[in-house]
């Protein structure tokens, strides 16, 4: 498989290897794969993205969650030509590093991780519960993550994160009371 950047073929293509344009993290991205392709794997081996994990392979630990059109996705049963044309956003997307998101700082607050492996899945399946409700319930955040698995057993560590990623995105949120009282 080959990437080329900015979303145009360099015209050498082999024609049984269609080129699909996808739009990750706010970049735009031709890559020439097979359309059939797990999009997990393009993410992963095309564009160098490896916060999506590979754990099972058939949809069921989660550990491949990325956000198509912000609604949580899993990377790895889902056909690249299925996310062709819509919004991906990756782990990358949220931040890195030195400047990371809200819902990963509060996982990295929290140090919500043992492996660390199923850790991906867990803040973009959070992420996408909190951009759709900022408010979650208990039980809200509960069904959100039930079917997403840790096997090392962190999960009292991951709730509260989640808890605080919520408390940390309200008061980012919050309008920021003039200097000499309120408003
Ligand atoms: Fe995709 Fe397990 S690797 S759900």
């Amino acid at each position: 498989m080959t990437i080329m950047q900015s979303g145009v073929s360099d015209g050498t293509s082999p024609a049984c290897a269609p080129v699909l344009r996808l739009s990750v993290n706010g970049r735009q991205q031709c890559v020439e794969t097979d359309p059939a392709t797990p999009l997990l794997l393009v993410l992963r081996n095309d564009l160098a993205l490896n916060g999506p994990k590979y754990g099972c392979g058939l949809g069921e630990c989660g550990a491949c969650t990325v956000l198509i059109d912000g609604v949580a996705a899993r990377s790895c049963v889902i056909p690249v030509r299925g996310a062709a044309g819509r919004e991906i956003t990756t782990l990358e997307g949220l931040g890195d590093s030195q400047c990371p998101g809200p819902t990963q700082q509060a996982f990295i607050a929290c140090q919500a991780a043992q492996c660390g492996y199923c850790l991906n899945g867990m803040i973009m399946t959070i992420e996408a519960l909190l951009r759709r409700q900022p408010d979650p319930s208990e039980q809200m955040i509960r069904e959100e993550l039930r079917h997403n698995l840790c096997r090392c057993g962190t999960h009292i560590e991951i709730l509260q994160a989640a808890r605080r990623a919520v408390a940390l995105r309200a008061k980012m949120a919050a309008p920021v009371a003039p200097e000499g009282g309120a408003p």
